[in-house]
C-alpha cells in the first residue's frame, strides 16, 4: 500500500516535469516526417521508403550525412537554414518537392528530426557558412572571363561545351550512394537548386557533396566564380526559363507519393498521419 502510494506520487511528480523543449520539438518533427517524408526517405531515414523504387533520382539516405545543397564548405554538414531551404524550395526536377505549404514551425521541427538520422553529427562542430559576396556588375569582360574559365576549370569535360550535360566524362558516372548520376542540362531554369544566381554561386564554391561535382571555393576567386555564374546565365535561352509553378521531371511522381504517404488511415504506401486542418499539396498539374 505504502509502496503503491510512493510509486503513485513519484509518477505524479515525474509527469509534472515538463518534457524539455527539444523533446517536444523532436516529437513534432517526427510526426511531420512520418506524414510527409517517410514515404520516400524511409522511417529510419535510410532512403528506403515505399516510393523509392518509383524514382530515378533516389531519395537521400540521411544516415551517411552527405548533403549536396549546402552553404557550408565541401564535406561539411549543412546548416539548419540549408536544410530548411531544401524542404521549403524542394530540389527541382526530382521527386523532392518543395513544401512551403507546411507551416514554418513544422518545417523547422522536421529539420531537427532529420538531423537525428545523421550519425556523424555528434562528432562534428557546425562550420560557418560560405559568404556569398555581392555580384559584380555584368560586363562583356566578365562574360569573356567566364567563358575562358569554363574551359580552363574543365567544367566542359563533364557538362559539355554548351552546358547541356554531354561532356566526354559525363557517361557512366556514379554518386557516392552507388546510383548512376549525370551532370544535368544547365541551360534550363530552374536548376535543382532553383534559379537564384546566389544558389549557382554556392554550388560552384562548395560543390555537391556525394556527387562528382567538385568544389571550386579554394581554386577560384569570388570574382571568377561570379564570372562563371554570368557565363552560365548566358547559356539559357528565354524559352528555357520556365514558370516556377510548372511541374518538372519527377516532381509529378513526387506529389503522387506525398499524397499516398499522407492518406488517412493506412494509405497505399505507408502509415497515414496527416494532421487535421493542414492544407494539402497543390492540385495536380
Ligand atoms: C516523393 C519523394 C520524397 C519525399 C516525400 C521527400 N523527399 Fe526529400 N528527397 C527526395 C529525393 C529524390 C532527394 C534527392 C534529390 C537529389 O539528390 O537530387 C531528396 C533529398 C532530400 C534531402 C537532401 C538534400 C541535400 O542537400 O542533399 C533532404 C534534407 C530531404 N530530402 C528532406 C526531406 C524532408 C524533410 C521531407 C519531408 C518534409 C522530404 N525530404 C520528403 C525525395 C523525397
Ligand atoms: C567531374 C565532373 C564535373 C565537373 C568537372 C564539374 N561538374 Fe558541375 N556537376 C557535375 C554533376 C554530376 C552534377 C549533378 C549532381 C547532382 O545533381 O547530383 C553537377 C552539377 C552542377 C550544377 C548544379 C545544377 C543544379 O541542378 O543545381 C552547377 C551549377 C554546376 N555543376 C556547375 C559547374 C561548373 C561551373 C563547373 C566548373 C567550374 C563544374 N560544374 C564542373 C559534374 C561536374
Amino acid at each position: 500500500m505504502r509502496l503503491a502510494l510512493a510509486v503513485g506520487l513519484l509518477l505524479v511528480a515525474l509527469r509534472g516535469v515538463p518534457a524539455s523543449a527539444s523533446d517536444a520539438l523532436l516529437a513534432r518533427g517526427r510526426a511531420v516526417y512520418e506524414a510527409n517524408c517517410a514515404v520516400c526517405h524511409g522511417e529510419r531515414g535510410d532512403g528506403a521508403g515505399h516510393a523509392a523504387h518509383m524514382l530515378r533520382v533516389q531519395p537521400r539516405d540521411f544516415t551517411r550525412g552527405l548533403f549536396k545543397f549546402r552553404s557550408t564548405p565541401s564535406g561539411v554538414l549543412p546548416t539548419d537554414e540549408d536544410l530548411l531551404a531544401t524542404v521549403t524550395r524542394g530540389l527541382r526536377w526530382t521527386a523532392m518537392v518543395g513544401r512551403p505549404d507546411l507551416p514554418e514551425p513544422d518545417r523547422r521541427a522536421v529539420v531537427q528530426y532529420v538531423k537525428t538520422f545523421v550519425a556523424r553529427r555528434a562528432a562534428e562542430p557546425p562550420a560557418p557558412p560560405v559568404v556569398v559576396p555581392p555580384a559584380p556588375p555584368a560586363s562583356a569582360r566578365q562574360l569573356e572571363e567566364g567563358r575562358r574559365l569554363w574551359a580552363e576549370a574543365e567544367c566542359a569535360t563533364c557538362h559539355g561545351v554548351g552546358g547541356r550535360g554531354d561532356g566526354p566524362a559525363a557517361q557512366g558516372m556514379k554518386d557516392d550512394w552507388g546510383s548512376p548520376t549525370r551532370p544535368g542540362d544547365l541551360t534550363w531554369r530552374p536548376l535543382k537548386r532553383g534559379s537564384a544566381p546566389e544558389g549557382l554561386y554556392l554550388t560552384i564554391a562548395t560543390g555537391l557533396t556525394g556527387t562528382p561535382m567538385p568544389s571550386y571555393g579554394d581554386a577560384l576567386e569570388p570574382r571568377q566564380i561570379w564570372a562563371l555564374v554570368g557565363f552560365l546565365e548566358s547559356l539559357v535561352p528565354p524559352a528555357r526559363r520556365l514558370a516556377p509553378e510548372q511541374a518538372l521531371g519527377e516532381e509529378r511522381a513526387g506529389w503522387m507519393a506525398v499524397r499516398m504517404g499522407g492518406m488517412p488511415g493506412h494509405g497505399m504506401m505507408g502509415r497515414g498521419m496527416r494532421m487535421p486542418g493542414r492544407p494539402g499539396p497543390p492540385p495536380m498539374r
